[in-house]
Formats: structure tokens, C-alpha cells, sequence
């Protein structure tokens, strides 16, 4: 992966505000898990179509229509334009509602924007989706769900409790990603071999390289959940 030119410029300094806000406010590990987001990804929209509808409105100039869609993410639900080219991703971390509320789910990550990597994986309708890969206004009439809607008010979901127990992570970017994805794996598996925990999961990335941890925390979390 061609690390300079594929991440966003402000990955670090998301990366620095979450790390401060634990410094800051003195939230434990626990707590800044709660914030983290986490199989295999169902890819809704074909990179070649996003890239297509951004050549096309920089190629005729045209002005950009936008759109009022009604987004139900975490059991909230938003109203918000956007312009059709605009990623449900883009929403979740720097969308405005019509009534001025920023929406600041920043727990799915952009990292290679271009449905690669799963930083960025979220639930829609139940299954996990490269939120970096699915327009928003495909989402309206869905349930999306975040890495914030896991923890039932101050409980943590069982696989944020095994992810932490197992020391699942090191500097955290991914674990959002995998949190997410692994949650879906075990709403339609309950049961899965360590060898279709690692297939599902495949289409998550971790630079750190904390997969035996991760495989872990699933086989465990699933044992939670029975
Ligand atoms: S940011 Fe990498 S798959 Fe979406
Ligand atoms: S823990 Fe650092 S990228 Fe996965």
C-alpha cells in the first residue's frame, strides 16, 4: 500500500484528538474502546462509480444538486444534504444536520478511502459495509449502526469486553474496523471455526500486526455470547 499518497492528511490529528481526549479527560482504556469502531466487507459500491461521479461533476462543471436524505444511524435519526457523490463515511465524521448538529461519529476511519483496508466498517441493516464505499443517500431507509451504537449505555458489547481482555490492539486505528466486522461475524455465526474467523475477517487490516490477539478475541467473545 502506497502509505504518503492513499491516507488522508488528517488521519494523525484524528488519531492525536482521540489520544488526547483520554489524556484529557482521564477515560480508561474501557471507555476510549467505546469509541472505536470494527469480516468480511460488503462492498455496496463499486470504486470505479464513486470515482466516475467525481470526474463527472469536476468535468462539466455543472452545478452539484443536493440532496435531502433521512439517515437512521444508532437508533438517531438525521436529516442532512448532501451532494449524490457524498460517502456515508464523510457523513458519519464531518456531517451537519439540517438543524446545525454535527453528527461526529469519528469512530470508522478513513484510511485508504477506497475499500481496502475496513478501517472504516460499519453496520448497515446488519451487515458490515466499507462506509468509505457506500453513498449516503444508498443508505437512506437503513439501520446503520457505528462502533459508538455498540455498548448498551454504559455496558460494553461482548466483543469490546473481549477486545480488551485479550489486549486486541496497539495503537488502535484498526480496531474500530475489526470491533465492527467482528460483531457481524458472530450475529450470523455464533459458532465459527478460528479458520472462518480469519477468512471473515480478511478484509480488515491491521499494521500492527495484533491478528493472533484479534482471532483470539472473537473465538472468545463468541464463547461469551452462547
Ligand atoms: S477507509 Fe479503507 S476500506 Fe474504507
Ligand atoms: S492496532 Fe495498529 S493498525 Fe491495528
Amino acid at each position: 500500500m502506497a502509505e504518503d499518497t492513499t491516507r488522508s492528511t488528517d488521519q494523525p490529528e484524528d488519531r492525536q484528538k482521540d489520544l488526547h481526549q483520554v489524556n484529557k479527560t482521564g477515560l480508561s482504556r474501557r471507555n476510549f474502546l467505546k469509541g472505536l469502531g470494527t469480516g468480511a466487507v460488503a462492498a455496496t459500491v463499486a470504486p470505479a462509480t464513486l470515482a466516475e461521479a467525481d470526474s463527472h461533476s469536476a468535468t462539466t462543471g455543472a452545478e452539484i444538486t443536493r440532496a435531502t436524505v433521512k439517515l437512521s444511524i444508532n437508533q438517531q435519526v438525521y436529516q442532512i444534504e448532501v451532494e449524490p457523490r457524498t460517502t456515508l463515511l464523510t457523513v458519519l465524521r464531518d456531517g451537519i444536520d439540517t438543524g446545525g448538529q454535527r453528527i461526529d461519529l469519528t469512530g470508522a476511519k478513513e484510511v485508504c478511502d477506497r475499500g481496502a483496508c475496513g478501517g472504516c466498517t460499519i453496520l448497515v441493516d446488519g451487515r458490515s459495509v466499507y462506509s468509505c464505499m457506500m453513498l449516503a443517500i444508498d443508505a437512506e431507509g437503513k439501520e446503520i449502526t457505528t462502533v459508538e451504537g455498540l455498548a448498551d449505555d454504559n455496558e460494553l458489547h461482548p466483543v469490546q469486553e473481549a477486545f480488551i481482555e485479550h489486549d486486541a490492539l496497539m495503537c488502535g486505528f484498526c480496531t474500530p474496523g475489526f470491533v465492527v466486522a467482528s460483531k457481524a461475524i458472530l450475529d450470523q455465526n455464533p459458532n465459527p471455526t478460528r479458520e472462518e474467523i480469519q477468512a471473515e475477517l480478511s478484509g480488515n487490516i491491521c499494521r500492527c500486526g495484533t491478528y493472533p490477539f484479534i482471532f483470539e478475541a472473537v473465538a472468545s467473545a463468541a464463547k461469551k455470547m452462547k
